[in-house]
């Protein structure tokens, strides 16, 4: 089924959830092991190649293969444990930049230059930018476009992130938000649980609010 979800909502009541994941976490943490003892082979033999220009070529790729493998993982550890916030008060130009920078993404942030500063974690307000981007990205394809938008209402700060692909797909509208729900053939059905779950950490809101064009996700957080 195209819908990992199903299998999860059929599960009735919050303690199975909570015992799947400590599964995942115990399986994420025991993954890290082996991941990081390739890690560090793989750059001795490296060292070993250096004028096979092939084997240089396969060995970055694994390199970059354990990158994702170390990324996904994370991303589940952060979903099951919250990490205390480190908070600061934040220009969230700075945070949608870097997040920007990350997926490697040139997006107009002129429209959120000048907006007020936020009290924040700003390492997993990046992250929350990071995977609406990613998805906005994957969503529009590379004749389309992404818009970020800002906006102050009454104490709350409001930053939209827009694109011009397909939208949400009926079926999963209302299980958006929810973990291991996905339309990707890669994808785990991660990364908006995981921005709700950060969102709600700084007593903000997140909301998909689509447009004739395709999806617009708004994150709402209250000024510093
Ligand atoms: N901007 C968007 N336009 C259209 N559909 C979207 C958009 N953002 C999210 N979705 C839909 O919501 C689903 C869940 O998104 P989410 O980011 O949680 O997981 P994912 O992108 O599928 O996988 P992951 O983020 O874990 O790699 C997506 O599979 C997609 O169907
Ligand atoms: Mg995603």
């Amino acid at each position: 089924t195209p819908f990992r979800g199903d299998l999860l909502s059929q599960q009735a009541g919050a303690e199975r959830l909570s015992t799947f994941g400590q599964l995942i976490g115990s399986i994420g943490h025991e993954l890290r092991n082996p991941l990081g003892v390739m890690e560090s082979s793989l750059y001795i033999v490296k060292g070993r190649v250096v004028d096979d220009e092939r084997a240089q070529k396969h060995l970055d790729r694994i390199g970059e293969q354990i990158g994702i493998a170390n990324a996904i993982i994370k991303d589940l550890l952060d979903m099951i444990r919250d990490r205390p916030l480190a908070t600061s008060r934040l220009c969230l130009l700075d945070v949608l930049q870097s997040a920007a920078n990350q997926l490697h993404l040139a997006v107009s942030l002129e429209a959120i230059a000048d907006l007020p500063e936020v009290e924040g974690d700003a390492s997993q307000l990046r992250q929350v930018f990071v995977n609406l981007l990613d998805n906005a990205t994957h969503a529009a394809g590379p004749e389309g476009w992404i818009r970020v938008e800002g906006a102050v209402e009454d104490g709350v700060i409001a930053l939209a992130v827009e694109d011009s692909g397909k939208g949400v797909d009926e079926s999963i509208r209302r299980r958006l938000f929810e973990p291991l729900v996905t339309t990707k053939q890669k994808g785990i059905g991660l990364g908006l649980a995981l921005v709700k779950r950060i969102v709600e950490r700084h007593r903000g809101t997140i909301a998909h609010e689509p447009r004739d064009h395709g999806a617009r996700f708004v994150v709402r957080l209250p000024r510093a």
